[in-house]
């Protein structure tokens, strides 16, 4: 590419129905990015933008990864599709080793996706079989939370906690009751993990004592919520919620679609906090983006239970998809994996974590800002709303774009998410940007 800007007609833009996004918003006034490098974004003005929420916290390791797409090239050349169903190639058997290698012990299964919407419903599907093959299938009803985010697939969207993405589509899977989130108020601007919530956890007892924990199949949590703007988990909590799960025989899901592969500055979540959940969903830097794809693995427990159960030379699990662990997928997971053990990234996020949390903390007390939640290389800038929920989050997205700096708004919280190549130059820029925007935001309502 020579850099400079591409033309375009806005008429051009129609026939794209663009996923959550204002269209007719973004169409009269685009923001295109066309090009991207490193820990920068350029957009269709020629103006550079700091990517400060790693893409969709999918780019830690930066943007235009050389390494990666000479491997997606290469495979592309020598393979470039194989059916997964009773055939295979060998990069979806090696990225799985990796991964399990990763994982905590006794996760050694690992099934492929091609997104964390895919992995959600691919986990429901397995704690439905795991419960069918130990005849258990009465278990059927499913714990999720209030705030959880857990893709948009019809499963993902069963578990949702989040109104705008459930009030549209109110047929969706039944049997699924919510626990409530953990941000109390009453920890406001806490860095790490609050004290106060431990007992938030007792809302799962609380539908054991309701249902009758035999009828409950799974608890889903994100380790820390991440779209609805971090909501870090109270000490003491995931340790009560899998001790309830024990107790009643629930599986215990931890969707680590956000916090998987070393946004903590641990490989997973569930090495963080030292909670071993039964399944794992996982996405986002599984790839670096680069390449559509998710995973779900599950314990020996749950992988022998469902395969050792099915007749001889059956089909043990009735699941997979077209593109599961697709040649191209694979070759891109198995660089990026190269290269957060290369580089030694998850060390350096981990590494990173105090000085982005101390940098975001310079924008307490700022008239905008309701609260800050943070952990490892994940934070959230909690806005106070205008009035209309959502909307000044909203403006406040657009409005940073042109402030160079691209951050995912959900509502009015900001998430922020350095890659795990920043310097410290980076999350200064990510921060002053935020603060300029803030400022400029404070103005005009003033005026207003
Ligand atoms: C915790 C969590 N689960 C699931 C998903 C869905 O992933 P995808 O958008 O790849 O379908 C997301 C996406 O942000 C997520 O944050």
């Amino acid at each position: 590419m020579d850099g400079s800007a591409p033309s375009f007609s806005t008429n051009s833009l129609e026939s794209h129905w663009m996923p959550f996004s204002g269209n007719r918003d973004f169409k009269a006034s685009p923001r295109l990015v066309t090009q991207s490098s490193g820990a920068y974004l350029t957009d269709h003005k020629g103006n550079k933008l700091i990517d400060g929420s790693s893409g969709l916290f999918c780019v830690p390791l930066g943007h235009g990864r050389k390494e990666i797409a000479d491997a997606v090239h290469a495979q592309m050349m020598q393979n470039d599709y194989v059916s997964p169903f009773q055939t295979g190639q060998l990069g979806s058997f090696e990225l799985a080793e990796v991964i399990a290698r990763r994982l905590p012990d006794p996760f050694n299964h690992v099934f492929f996706v091609n997104s964390g919407s895919e992995a959600i419903d691919t986990s429901l599907k397995m704690v439905m079989a795991y419960h069918r093959a130990r005849g258990e299938a009465h278990r059927v009803r499913y714990v999720s939370r209030e705030r959880a985010y857990h893709g948009v697939n019809i499963g993902g969207v069963s578990l949702a906690g989040m109104v705008k993405n459930r009030e549209t589509f109110p047929h969706v899977m039944p049997n699924v009751v919510t626990m409530r989130h953990t941000w109390t108020g009453d920890d406001m601007f806490v860095k790490g993990q609050p004290e106060n919530g431990r007992e938030l956890a007792d809302d799962l007892q609380r539908h054991c004592e309701t249902y009758g924990g035999s009828t409950i199949a799974a608890c889903y949590i994100e380790p820390v919520a991440g779209s609805t703007g971090t909501l870090v988990p109270p000490k003491g909590y995931l340790e009560r919620v899998r001790e309830i799960c024990d107790e009643h025989g629930i599986v215990l899901v931890f969707d680590e679609v956000i916090t998987g592969f070393g946004r903590m500055g641990t490989p997973f979540a569930a090495h963080k906090f030292g909670v071993t959940p039964d399944i794992m969903t996982m996405a986002k830097a599984l790839t670096n983006g680069a390449i559509p794809m998710g995973a779900v693995a599950a314990t020996d427990e749950i992988y022998e239970t469902i395969t050792n159960t099915a007749p001889e030379n059956a089909i043990e699990f009735f699941h997979g998809y077209t593109y599961s662990g697709h040649p191209a997928a694979c070759a891109a997971g198995l660089a990026t994996q190269k290269i957060m053990d290369d580089e030694g990234l998850f060390e350096k996020s981990a590494a990173l974590s105090e000085y982005f949390l101390d940098a975001l903390w310079s924008l307490k007390g700022h008239e905008l800002v309701r609260d800050l939640r943070g952990i490892g290389l994940m934070g959230a800038v909690d806005v106070h709303h205008d009035g209309v929920p959502g909307r000044r989050g909203g403006n406040l997205q657009k409005a940073l774009f042109w402030n160079g700096c691209h951050i995912k708004f959900t509502g009015d919280n900001a998430v922020v998410a350095p890659m795990f190549i920043s310097e410290h130059s980076h999350i200064d820029e990510i921060v002053d940007c935020l603060r300029k925007t803030l400022d400029e935001e404070l103005e005009a309502s003033v005026k207003a």
